[in-house]
């Protein structure tokens, strides 16, 4: 037998014994306090990040560049829904996701700058992605084996932010404006 496993009765006490935490078992090696702050940090920059696209995809269109306009907009959906299913795992863990607007960009890891024109709005974007990336990576490392649940789910979203910084890339890349 595998010591390091726990024998059944102890696991069917512990999850009879603390049934108000509920998914959060004995076996749950993280703090999950720490674990609901840093994702409402994530929480934060999914929805900066998503309002800047918003508002880069309007201006886009604006200057009639359709096909960066549709990269704009897919990515907004995309962090939409990278923020929704942040939210949702907060919850799962018993905390309460933070959607107060008056904090949002001081709380978010990536800025919220709007750009001026096409190449500039593309280069903040991609700013917004390597900081985004660069922290998630920190943060998987960091949960290593204690939450190997929240460290799937930002490891999911963590690569549909390296192909969104893969996609700005080749987009400066066509307009003859390399990074
Ligand atoms: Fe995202
Ligand atoms: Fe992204």
């Amino acid at each position: 037998m595998n010591d390091h496993l726990s024998d059944i009765e102890t696991l069917r006490r512990n999850a009879r014994a603390h049934i108000d935490r509920g998914p959060i078992t004995e076996a749950y090696g993280a703090d999950s306090e720490r674990v609901i702050a840093v994702l409402n940090e994530v929480l934060a920059t999914e929805l900066v990040c998503a309002l800047r696209y918003k508002r880069h995809y309007f201006m886009a269109s604006g200057l009639s560049s359709s096909s960066v306009a549709s990269e704009f907009q897919q990515h907004a959906a995309e962090e939409e829904s990278h923020a929704d299913r942040i939210a949702a795992r907060i919850v799962q863990l018993r905390g309460e996701p933070d959607f107060n607007p008056a904090t949002l960009e001081k709380r978010s890891h990536a800025e919220y700058v709007t750009g001026n024109d096409l190449v500039d709005m593309i280069r903040e974007d991609l700013v917004a992605e390597r900081v985004a990336i660069a922290s998630y990576q920190e943060i998987v490392r960091w949960l290593g084996e204690t939450d190997t649940t929240t460290r799937r789910l930002i490891e999911d979203v963590l690569a549909v932010e390296e192909e969104h910084a893969d996609d700005l890339l080749t987009l400066l890349e066509q307009m003859g404006r390399p990074a």
